[in-house]
Parts: C-alpha cells; structure tokens; sequence
C-alpha cells in the first residue's frame, strides 16, 4: 500500500489543505522506504533488540461457527509471518519481528458516543462473550489473500450491550497510540493513531466480528492482539488491530488510509472485482501459498450476505 512514488500525485488531486500536508508525510514516508527502511536494512537499528512475539496460548471455550468456508486454510507460520501492521514497520515481516513489545494486559476497550450505556470493558470481560471459530477469507488491498480460522465473537453483541442511540449512524475504531511499544508510530507512515469506521448496519452484520485469536490460540501480537476487527468482505486495513476505543458517532468518521490516499482508499472498501485500484488491478489475487493468481470474488464471496447492504449505491463512486 505504502510505496508511493512523488510523480505518482498529481497536483490536480489535492483537495483540502489537511489532506495535502497528509500527501507530504506520505510521500516522505515512502522516499524513506527507497533508502533502505521498507526493506528492513535499517530496522534492527531503530527498533532496537526486541523480542519475537510472544508466545502462543491456546484459547478455551469456542464453538464453530456459521458462514466458514471449507477452503484449504493459510498455514499458521504464514498468517503470523507475513502481516500488514505498519505501528512495527513496513516491511511484512516486520510486526512478526518487532510486536514482542506490545503489551497485551492489561487492556481495556473504552465505549463512547452515541450510546446510552458508555462504558469501558475490560479484556478478560470481551473474552466471555460468546466465541465462535469463523474460517474467513482475509483479501488485501495488495492482490493477495489468505483463509484464516479466526475466534471471535460477533461485534453486534457489543453494540447491543452499549445500546446505541438514534444519532448513532456510524461506529469509528481507534487503535492503540504508544510509540513506546509501536515504534513504527515514530514515524509519520500515517496519521497514528491508525483509525478506522464503520456504518451502523455494516458493524450490525452477523459477518462482522472482533477477533480475539486464530488456529486456536489467543490473537498473535503481529495480528492485532489482543482485539482486532475483522470485516470479511472488505479489503483487510478496514480490519484494525489492537482496538482501544469504539467510537459511536454521527457522520462518517476519518479512516486512516482514506487520510493518507483518498484517491486510492475510500471509507467502503468493499472487495470489488470490477473497481481497480488506480494503480493495479482488482480483478484477480494471489492466495498465499498458491502458484497461480485465481479470480477476486464480488464482496470477496459473501455476496450473499452483505449484497443487500448497498442496494442503490454506485460502488464506483463510493469505493
Ligand atoms: N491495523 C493497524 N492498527 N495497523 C495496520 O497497519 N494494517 C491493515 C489491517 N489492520 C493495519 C491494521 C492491513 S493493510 C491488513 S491487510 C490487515 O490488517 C492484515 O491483517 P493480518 O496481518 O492479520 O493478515
């Protein structure tokens, strides 16, 4: 997502001033990546010796779920070796590298907004909801995919328990800010801390989960421990990892990527065989592991599902 050349933007393409300075850091960012930092010659330096992630545990108490798919699942080593989690570096095998220094208790998720029972919920409170293991395609932004056997529990349990007012339309993640712990965030890749939204009826889907682990094992830290969304038919940064805040709002709130590039990242990101990125092609991916590319699926093949959700609306326009 990140490699940008300068004479990729257009100046026509800039809108607002906010957006502007945005492109700058952006651009910045990605001339970073030519010198060396992407590709990890300069990592071991700014992140120090950390430790790998830590270590797996097994989680208890899970049934299966409904909507899995019966496809070959992504091996474990590379749903936890090859990772988008730019707060530990751009480079995909950066956050396996360097997320050992995410702490992951205590950890606490602050509900507010809209909502007439704002509260904050501890972690080990989020664990008892009910858990269901969930096989999901996760198709990236990039052209590749995977098959990952999440464990979650269906974020509309959640909002449920909040109960949301009538002005609640939208519902905004914001994920952790802690330079210390995510010295990715040192630098201005993005606007940290990483955000990211949903509409009403979008967070309300059965699909829509927040997972809390995978394989079996509590959520490994380079895959959004120890809270992460996972919204199965858009592309993966809709899916924010190591969620502190669940924000209830009115308008449509910012989203990280759509601040970095909004030509390129829209708020809907629905997975769209027939809408390219302005850059590469959307029609056909590579799943992990496999040699040859297959077909994107509409709604990466949950059409069924969530077709009904944007009855009426020109996905083109509204990418
Ligand atoms: N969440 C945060 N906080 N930071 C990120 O950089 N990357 C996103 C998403 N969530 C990202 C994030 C992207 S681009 C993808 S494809 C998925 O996480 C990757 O999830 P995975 O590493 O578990 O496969």
């Amino acid at each position: 997502m990140l490699i940008r050349k300068p004479d990729d933007i257009k100046s026509s393409e800039i809108t607002d001033k906010k957006r502007y300075l945005n492109r700058r850091r952006f651009i910045q960012a990605a001339g970073l990546g030519a010198a060396g930092i992407g590709s990890g010659l300069l990592l071991p330096a700014m992140f120090g010796n950390m430790d790998e992630a830590h270590a797996a545990k097994k989680l208890e108490g899970f049934t299966k779920g409904k909507f899995g798919t019966d496809e070959p699942q992504t091996p474990l080593k590379d749903i936890t070796s090859y990772n988008n989690f730019y707060e530990f570096g751009t480079d995909k095998g950066d956050p396996k590298r360097h997320s050992g220094s995410l702490k992951t208790r205590p950890w606490t998720v602050e509900v507010e907004g809209e909502v007439n029972k704002p509260r904050t919920f501890d972690i080990e409170e989020l664990l008892k909801m009910p858990l269901e293991e969930r096989v999901y395609r996760l198709r990236c932004v990039e052209a590749w995919s995977m098959v990952i056997p999440w464990i979650g529990f269906e974020l509309s349990h959640l909002i449920k328990a909040v109960e949301p007012t009538n002005n609640a339309k939208y519902i905004q993640f914001v994920t952790l800010f802690d330079p210390e712990q995510m010295p990715g965030q040192r630098r201005g890749i993005l606007d940290w801390p990483y955000v990211e939204g949903l509409r009403m009826d979008e967070a309300m889907n059965p699909l829509t989960i927040m997972g809390v682990g995978l394989y079996g094992e509590v959520m490994p830290n380079q895959n959004g421990a120890p809270i992460r969304l996972v919204v199965p038919w858009k592309y993966g940064f809709k899916s924010a990892k190591s969620i502190v805040k669940i924000r209830f709002v009115e308008e449509e709130p910012p989203t990280a990527w759509n601040m970095a590039a909004p030509q390129e990242y829209g708020f809907y990101s629905n997975v769209n065989p027939t809408v390219n990125h302005p850059r590469w092609s959307q029609a056909s991916e590579r799943r992990i592991g496999d040699f040859f590319r297959r077909k994107t699926l509409m709604f990466n093949g949950y059409e069924e599902q969530v077709a009904h959700l944007y009855k009426g609306m020109d996905l083109k326009k509204l990418y």
